[in-house]
This record gives C-alpha cells, structure tokens and sequence, in this order.
C-alpha cells in the first residue's frame, strides 16, 4: 500500500464528467472573466459563511493584501500575527505597507494570546489569527484584545473555510476574513483562487473595484486597482465543489476521528484536538502532529511509501530573518523541531489511515 501525502490527479478524476461538463458549458458561452459564474459563487460563499459580501479574487495572498489596503490602516503600522503561518500573510501586510510582529503559536496550533498580548506596542493597528489547519483560534480573547487597545481585527482564514468557533464561521470575525482555494485546500479549484468576505459594505466596494483595475460599475476608473480577477471557469467549479462541501468537511472530520483513535495510546506523539470538543468545529485542512524523532520517523514513514509534510518546509515567520522577521519565540521553535502533517484528504480509505498509524506504531515499538 502507499499513502501519497496529497493526491492532485485524484481531485480532478473523482467528478471528471461534471468537470468536463462544466468546461463545455462555460467556454462554450464564452465566458472567461468576472461573468455570471463568478457572482454565483460569490453569493454561494457569502450564504454558507453567513456574510454581506464575498469577493473572489485570484488567490489567498491578494486576497488579504487587497483587505488590508481597503482599511487605510496607517503606514508602517504593526499587524501581530501567529509565526506559525505561511509567510504569505506577513508578506500582504509588508505590501500594504504594514509590518508584521510574528507571535508564538499555542498548544492548539493557533495564535497564543498571551503572546498577542505581551507584543502590542503603541504602533500595533491590528491582530490577524491565521485559522491554521482549519481550526479557529480563541475569537473571545482576541476580540477582547481588539476591543481593549483599539486595534483591528481580521482573519487569515486560507486553511479553515466551513470551521467554527462556538457557532461562528471561520473568516467572519473582524474586518474581513480570506480564504485560498489553492487544490490543496479543503475547498480547491484547479489552479489559483482566493476570496475575501466582509459585512463592510465599504471594505467590499473598494476590495470589488480593485480586483478590476479600480473600476466602478459603469467602468470609470475610480481609484487604484491591479488586476486580480478569479477566472470564470474556477468559479463554476469552486460552485459546484461547494454545493457538496459539507459532505467534503464531513469525511475529513471522520478521518481525524479515525487517526485521534488510532495514535492515541502512542506516548511520543501529541495529537491535535479532536473532532468532537465543545465550541469548536474543526474541518482538518491538515492533520498536524508532534512527534519525537520526527526526522527520524519522517524517514521510516516514506520507506513504507507513506508521505508527509513539515509545514512551510519547517519556515516559521520568526525565522525568516532574509525579511527582517527573526526574533526569539521559544516555544514555536521547539514546536518546528516536532510538527509534522500526516496525510488527510477525502479520497484517503480507512485502510489507508490504519496502515500509517501501524507505521507509526511500528516506528516507536523498534527506535
Ligand atoms: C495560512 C495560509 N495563508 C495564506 C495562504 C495563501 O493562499 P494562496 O496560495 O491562495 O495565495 C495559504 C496557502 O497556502 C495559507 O495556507
């Protein structure tokens, strides 16, 4: 057996006629830019997320960096964000003319609060959780937070589409909120996708105009704007993808059930939260253990054909000193020395997971 640690030609061969049928109808119109698709996936994100507005545009990173411009918020400004993101997020705000303060990651794998908290300067204008492996962080304490010294708050949401804190959707807390659609994700198109939501009937008119070169309805060009479109073709697809995510969400949840199961009597590993803790409604974008003798057991795991991730290629934001990011975060750092993501996606089988955990079992039985 192998366990490839993501399959991209799967995603494509599990619904290839309705993909197929969509290409033909779509190119068939004619219809390749900012057509009625988009504004229908548009309203579809913006219904099952519980928003205003929902925007797409051409990926998670534009998504934010639009977000962020759309605030005005002052130049050099702080954005205080977890280091255990992908350095996209600190690079919108360094391109929106912000600067990103990385913080320390929690025993959850979010953003820690206390560190948040222990980081506002008097130059820091807003906090931006990343909703790392599609779980979200503690909202309530952040928006305390937010409340409490005036700063704004949005949401790096690019893994965590469909989860919930005590009810609420991921993406909908603060200003705006991003998702990714990159065909990693939970929600994946086939090639690059992003959108931004937002109840700031303002935040979305501009976010709207300047995905379109700064136009307006009419075509004026209003102010400044780049070009940052989703196609049209990825939106019928990210549409009709969708219209079934629940179901998608619903078997990733099971296959996190099956691992949390299967692991949880191995010593050397911590697991992620569970599937069924109060107030949270994880989707399990990723499956992120800390493991002991993680390189170790990385390379015991492929012998087996069994394929593996360490995050960002083991690139923490704190480290990322080539863009003036390094500072001391020892807890992260420690984290780095033993997080690795094990594969989950809705095409694995239950057999597959039973044999990884064997693997793993078999790893600490003999090392
Ligand atoms: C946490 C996080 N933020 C931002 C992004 C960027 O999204 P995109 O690749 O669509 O630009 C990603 C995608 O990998 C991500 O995982």
């Amino acid at each position: 057996m192998r366990v490839p640690f993501f399959d991209y030609a799967a995603h494509f061969k599990e619904h290839e006629g309705e993909y197929v049928r969509i290409f033909r109808e779509v190119m068939g119109r004619g219809a390749f830019i900012l057509q009625r698709e988009v504004e229908e996936f548009e309203q579809a994100l913006a219904e099952f997320v519980g928003v205003k507005h929902a925007i797409a545009v051409a990926d998670g990173t534009n998504a934010m960096l639009l977000g962020f411009r759309a605030l005005d918020l002052p130049a050099g400004g702080e954005v205080i964000m977890c280091s255990h993101t992908y350095v996209a997020t600190a690079a919108a705000a360094h391109y929106a003319g912000l600067r990103p303060v990385p913080v320390e990651v929690s025993a959850d794998r979010t953003i820690d609060c206390d560190s948040v908290e222990e980081h506002i300067s008097s130059r820091t204008c807003a906090i931006m959780p990343t909703q790392l492996n599609g779980r979200v962080a503690d909202m309530d304490r952040l928006e305390h937070l937010c409340h409490r010294y005036d700063l704004v708050l949005v949401e790096d949401a690019a893994q965590a589409l469909g989860a919930r804190y005590k009810g609420k959707a991921a993406g909908t807390f603060g200003a705006f909120g991003t998702y990714s659609f990159y065909p990693a994700k939970a929600l994946g198109c086939f090639g690059d996708g992003g959108a931004l939501v937002t109840d700031d009937d303002v935040v979305a008119v501009k976010v709207r105009r300047m995905r379109d070169h700064g136009r307006d309805d009419e075509g004026r060009f209003v102010m400044w704007g780049t070009n940052c479109r989703l196609d049209n073709l990825q939106a019928a697809i990210l549409t009709f993808k969708l219209s079934r995510y629940p179901e998608i969400i619903n078997r990733r949840r099971m296959l996190a059930r099956r691992y949390c199961d299967n692991l949880t009597d191995v010593n050397e590993i911590q697991l992620p939260p569970g599937p069924d803790e109060p107030n949270r409604f994880d989707i399990y974008q990723n499956f992120e253990i800390e493991a002991e003798r993680r390189d170790q057991l990385r390379r015991y795991l492929a012998t087996k054909g069994i394929g593996t991730l360490v995050q960002w290629n083991g690139q923490p934001l704190h480290r990322l000193s080539a863009l003036g990011l390094s500072r001391d975060l020892p807890r992260t750092e420690t984290f780095f020395q033993k997080c690795l993501m094990l594969p989950l996606y809705p095409g694995l089988t239950d057999d597959q997971v039973d044999f990884v955990c064997e693997a793993i079992h078999e790893f600490y039985r003999s090392h």
